[in-house]
């Protein structure tokens, strides 16, 4: 079979980010803008600068990622994007350029889900082998996902309130470690003990998720170790924080590698870079026998490689979208 290579663009949320992709595993270039020093002293995203500066850079990400792959949009097989969930503006920014090539260069669009694209930043890793779990642990989602064949995700747990993403961010921002703070407290977590006593959040039968009551605990630790004149111990924090967050994730992951009697464990989203995930993951893994795989750091975040790989899928099918495509800002993966 001839060979096909995806243009995919990525904007939903603070990075421009275009990529080039071969046969959905092969990255031929990919560009990412990160505008996090533009949003860090506002504590977080703030989607209108996100959005602007969307606008301000897409032709020139576009026109990067195809020069250092020496290549043109005329070589390319179809043009990818994500098309939610996201910032709504980030979001249309990338829609209407992807829009723009594939009508000019009368090129296929595929629209592609964002945690699709985190699940198959796994496929720049590793051949996937089905039935497969996937945790997905991000900015915006905390999921167990269950995929039997390419591209069928079914969802049978998440979170019931905050992201474990959106609970790192906010317990590095009590501590005063600007956004965003999760791979800081990955670090202090790594030099701390575990000192502090915190809530062991939702553990039950479910594969669900809970994780408002560990991070409001922590905004009260910190509150009232201020107001009696204490200092808190960060590193100390972070560990206990990051061992309880990590332990409920992993032994309902597990629980789901084996009820569902899985050939390999995925991990998905921005919070997979997290070192200790990882690390518990992989001993678990190992002792059950099963395959772990994890994307390469520069893959965890969000970057248009991974679009390009999701999209490989929908190309083989034809899932094509038409030049009306709309943005889903909030649009389930299932
Ligand atoms: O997937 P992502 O880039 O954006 C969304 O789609 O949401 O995830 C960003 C999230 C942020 O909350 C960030 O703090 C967290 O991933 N993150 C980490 C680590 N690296 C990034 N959290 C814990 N440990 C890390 N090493
Ligand atoms: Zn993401």
């Amino acid at each position: 079979m001839k060979d096909v290579y995806i243009l995919a663009i990525e904007t939903s949320c603070d990075e421009t980010s275009v990529s080039i992709i071969k046969n959905g595993e092969e990255e031929i270039s990919t560009i990412v803008l990160s505008q996090i020093d533009i949003h860090k002293k506002f504590g977080g995203v703030v989607p209108e600068i996100a959005s602007r500066n969307h606008v301000e850079n897409i032709t020139i990400v576009i026109e990067e990622c195809l020069q250092k792959a020496q290549m043109k949009v005329e070589d390319m097989d179809a043009v990818a994007v994500t098309y939610g969930p996201g910032l709504a503006g980030a979001l249309i920014v990338g829609v209407e350029a992807a829009k723009t090539l594939a009508m000019i260069y009368d090129k296929p669009l595929i629209a592609v889900h964002h945690i699709a694209g985190h699940i198959y930043a796994n496929r720049l890793e590793k051949k996937l082998k089905f039935p497969l779990i996937c945790l997905v642990v991000s900015g915006g989602h905390t999921e167990i996902i269950y995929m039997k064949e390419n591209y069928s995700f079914e969802k049978i747990g998440g979170t019931l309130d905050d992201s474990v993403g959106e609970s790192y961010d906010k317990v590095a921002r009590v501590i005063g470690v600007p956004y965003p703070g999760g791979p800081v407290i990955d670090k202090y977590a790594h030099i701390g003990k575990h000192t502090y006593n915190l809530p062991v959040p939702l553990d039950d039968d479910s594969y669900n998720f809970s994780f408002s009551g560990i991070k409001s605990a922590v905004i009260n630790l910190v509150h009232n170790e201020k107001q009696r004149g204490n200092e808190i111990n960060v590193y100390d924090l972070a560990r206990s924080f990051e061992d309880v967050v990590v332990d409920i994730l992993t032994k309902k992951t597990m629980r789901a590698v084996n009820e569902y009697n899985v050939k390999q464990l995925l991990v998905a989203g921005g919070v997979s870079a997290n070192r200790w995930l990882r690390e518990k993951l992989k001993q678990l893994c190992d002792k059950e026998n099963v395959e772990l795989v994890v994307p390469e750091f520069k893959y965890c975040t969000d970057n248009a490689a991974m679009i390009g790989a999701a999209a490989y899928y929908m190309y083989l099918d034809k899932r094509f979208s038409s030049l009306d495509l709309k943005i889903k800002p909030t649009d389930k993966i299932n």
